[in-house]
C-alpha cells in the first residue's frame, strides 16, 4: 500500500447559479449534480486515479448515500475495508458555483464527525505499510491528532491539508508533520497574517516554519503554488494557464497528485508541477471527482 488517506467522504450537491438568492429569495439555477465528493475521498480518488495503490479509513452514515461512496471508492481502486458504517446522516456538501467558475460550499460532517482514533487504531497494521498518511479537517480534531502521532511513532511521513479553515485547530500539536498544505485563506487563518501580496504570503509560510514546520507548500489559486523549507530558497510555480470552468476539489485535486507523485519519486518540485497541472487540469471539466483525470488522460494532457 502507498498511501493511507484518513478523511471524509461527502456526497456533493452542485448547484451552477447565476447568483446568490438574498434572504427569502427563491432563485432559478439553471445546472444541477450530484457526484461523490469530500476532501477525503477526493484526494484518495485523484491518487488513486494516477497509479497509487491508496487505503481510506472513513466513516459513511445508514442512509442511501453511504452504499454509493464505497461502491465509488472502490471502482476507482481505493481499498474500502476501513470505510465503516456509522449511526448518522453520511456527509453531504451543497455546493454553489457562480458564473465566474468560484464556489461556495457547506459542510455537513455527519458520520465524518464520528471518525475516531479507535478507526486508526483498528486499521494500524495496514496504515503501517504505508509510505504517507494525508489528513484534512472535515473530522474531528482528536482523530486528526491521533493521526499524526501515529505517523510519527511509525515513522510514516504525514501530509496535512489544514482544510477546510478551522479556527480550533492547535498549531502546537500539528507542527510535526511532514507536509503541511493550506490555501491562502488558511494559511492567513492559522497565522492571523495577511495574504494580500506574495511577499505577505511567504512572511506567513515562514511564520510556520518559525515555529517549528519542515515542509509548508502554499497553494494559491492562479497565483500557483508556493514551497518554503528551512534552508532552501522559496520554490514558486506559476499556475496553468486553462479556462476554468469548475474549481471544486482543484484543492483536493493537487494534493492527491501531489501524494501520488511525492511517493513515486521523493522529488517534492516535480510532485509540485505534477500537481498543479493536474489541479488546473481539473478545473476545466465540471463536478469535484468527475474533473480528475486518470494516468493516460493526465499524461496524454502533458504530451508524456
Ligand atoms: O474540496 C472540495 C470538497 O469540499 C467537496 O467535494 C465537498 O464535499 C467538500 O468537502
Amino acid at each position: 500500500m502507498d498511501i493511507a488517506v484518513i478523511g471524509s467522504n461527502m456526497v456533493d450537491l452542485i448547484s451552477y447559479i447565476t447568483r446568490m438568492p438574498n434572504e427569502g429569495e427563491t432563485v432559478e439555477a439553471p445546472d444541477f449534480r450530484m457526484g461523490c465528493g469530500g476532501k477525503g475521498a477526493n484526494q484518495a480518488v485523484a491518487a488513486a486515479r494516477l497509479g497509487s495503490r491508496v487505503l481510506m479509513v472513513s466513516r459513511v452514515g445508514n442512509d442511501m448515500f453511504a452504499d454509493r461512496t464505497i461502491e465509488n471508492l472502490a471502482e476507482n481502486g481505493v481499498d474500502t475495508r476501513y470505510v465503516s458504517r456509522t449511526e448518522a446522516t453520511s456527509g453531504v456538501a451543497p455546493i454553489f458555483v457562480d458564473k465566474e467558475s468560484h464556489n461556495s460550499i457547506i459542510v455537513v460532517k455527519g458520520a465524518n464527525a464520528k471518525l475516531s482514533p479507535a478507526d486508526i487504531e483498528n486499521a494500524a497494521a495496514d496504515i503501517e505499510k504505508c509510505q504517507l498518511i494525508i489528513l484534512q479537517l472535515e473530522i474531528s480534531l482528536e482523530t486528526v491528532y491521533a493521526a499524526i502521532d501515529f505517523g510519527r511513532d511509525h515513522g510514516i511521513p504525514v501530509l496535512l491539508n489544514p482544510a477546510p479553515a478551522e479556527p480550533e485547530l492547535v498549531l502546537e500539536k500539528v507542527k510535526s508533520v511532514d507536509y503541511f498544505v493550506p490555501n491562502e485563506s488558511e494559511l492567513s487563518m492559522l497565522t492571523g497574517m495577511p495574504v494580500d501580496t506574495l511577499a505577505d504570503i511567504e512572511n506567513a509560510a515562514g511564520a510556520l516554519l518559525d515555529a517549528g514546520m519542515k515542509n509548508v507548500i502554499v497553494t494559491m489559486g492562479e497565483r500557483g503554488v508556493l514551497w518554503l523549507a528551512p534552508g532552501h530558497e522559496p520554490v514558486r510555480i506559476d499556475a496553468t494557464k486553462v479556462e476554468a470552468r469548475d474549481t471544486t476539489g482543484a484543492g483536493d485535486a493537487f494534493i492527491g497528485c501531489f501524494a501520488h507523485y511525492l511517493v513515486q519519486t521523493g522529488d517534492v518540485r516535480a510532485a509540485m508541477k505534477y500537481a498543479n497541472a493536474y489541479a488546473g487540469l481539473s478545473v476545466t471539466a465540471l463536478g469535484t471527482q468527475t474533473s480528475y483525470a486518470t494516468k493516460d488522460a493526465f499524461l496524454n494532457y502533458l504530451g508524456e
